[in-house]
Parts: structure tokens; sequence; C-alpha cells
């Protein structure tokens, strides 16, 4: 079986876009991630035959053909979203920058503007990967991790890798300008237990995404 093939009529699980943690009715804590490359996975998946979940936190892609797309704002519903979708799937990619901090108390009304300064008491997500790890439905599923790191790269991927549990990090220097959050083109690094596999090319996110589509597929049995 070609890689592609053993993608046919495969459940997909992608998560994309940053999470929202609500301050208040109009504020939040969020981050730069456009969702532009969990997407373009979620459409290469889609291409390559699988049945796909793309549970985002971004604007979804505008071809959705062969997407089932879940709307999440915080890291908890994307997490509830994510066990919700695993029963069945064989591929997890978690492409989403999962908030790791949200504040400790949401204020019903907006929050008045005062003189002094404002301290805003945060408390830790749950780690969605993490929170999987003794499932019993994530047993089948072969889990891909991205990495955002500014320092300590190929160091900080790997301990992923072990940390929670993935089958492959996709690794994403988020300090570089031109492939940073946001950015339309991308230059990773694919990662697993025994150190690296690939070093994908800067290229158009679509292109990336297919690479590494292409690399999840050979390594499904
Ligand atoms: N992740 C997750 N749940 C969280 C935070 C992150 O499942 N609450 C996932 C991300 O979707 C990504 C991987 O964990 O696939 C690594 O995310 P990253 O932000 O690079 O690392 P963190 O675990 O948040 O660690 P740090 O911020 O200290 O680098």
């Amino acid at each position: 079986m070609t890689g592609d093939a053993r993608l046919q009529g495969a459940r997909v699980v992608v998560t994309a876009g940053g999470t929202r943690e609500p301050i208040d009715p109009v504020r939040y804590l969020g981050n730069r991630s456009s969702g532009k490359m969990g997407n373009a996975l979620a459409v290469a998946a889609a291409r390559a035959g699988a049945e796909v979940t793309l549970i985002t936190a971004a604007e979804p892609p505008r071809d959705l053909d062969g997407l089932h797309v879940v709307r999440v704002d915080t890291a908890e519903q994307m997490g509830a979203a994510v066990r919700g979708a695993l029963p069945g799937a064989r591929v997890l990619i978690m492409a989403a920058a999962v908030a790791d901090y949200r504040p400790k108390r949401v204020s019903p009304r907006k929050i008045k503007k005062g003189t002094g300064t404002w301290v805003l008491e945060l408390e830790p997500t749950t780690d969605i990967l993490t929170s999987l790890r003794e499932l019993p439905e994530r047993r089948n599923v072969f889990v891909v991790g991205f990495a955002a790191e500014t320092t300590d790269l190929l160091e900080n991927a790997q301990e992923k890798v072990h940390a929670k549990g993935l089958d492959l990090i996709v690794l994403n220097d988020v300090s570089r300008s031109d492939i940073a959050m946001g950015a339309d083109a991308n230059e990773v690094t694919v990662i697993d237990r025994d150190g690296i596999v690939a070093s994908v090319e800067r290229a158009p996110k679509d292109a990336v995404a297919s690479e590494i589509m292409r690399i999840v597929a050979s390594r499904l049995r």
C-alpha cells in the first residue's frame, strides 16, 4: 500500500489556531497563531482521501470539501472536542497553539478602566496531548504534535516527543519572521523518538502540509 492509500477513508483529526481565554465579555488572552498551518494540514489530509475533523479556534479554510469543522474558543473546549473526536480516529495532528494559562476568574461584566495597575491572576490549562496519554481510545491513534520554539529548538522538541508520548513532532522556529506564526510559508523539522526524520525546506504552508501528511502516511501500519 502506498502512503496515500493508507489515508484513504482514514479518520484524521486536526486542530488549528490559537485558543482564546476570556477575561470578561469583551477581552481575551490569545496568541498569534493564524490557523493556516492546521488548515493546510486538514486540506492535505482530505485531498489524500481521509475523513477529516478540523477542530479550530481560527477561521477554517474556504475549501471545505471532505472536512467536518468544529469551532471552539478555549483550551478547555478544544480538549473536549479532541477527546470527543478520538474514538475511531487513525491520526491526530495537534497544530493548534493551545493557551497554557487562562484567567483564574472570568468577569461576567466588562471590567471598567481604573487609574492603577491591573494584576491578572492566571491558572494553568490542561495539556490536551498529555491528558490523552492514558485513554484507551488513544491507543491506535498516530499522534503528531507541533513544537513552537525560539531557543534550544531540537532539544526542546525532542523532550516534548517523550513528555507528551508522541509518534512525531513538527518543530517550528517561531522566532524567524519569514516562517513565524501567521506567515504564509513554513520550514519545519520532523522528529520522532530517535531524532530527526526529515527537514522540510521553506515553502508555502500547503506544500509543507502535503509533505508532513506524506511522512505521516508512510508511518501508518
Ligand atoms: N498542547 C496541548 N495542550 C496545551 C498546550 C499545548 O495539547 N495546553 C500541544 C500543542 O498543540 C502542540 C504541543 O502541545 O502540539 C506543543 O505545544 P507548545 O506550545 O510548543 O509547547 P507547550 O507544551 O505549551 O510547552 P512550552 O509552551 O513550555 O514550550
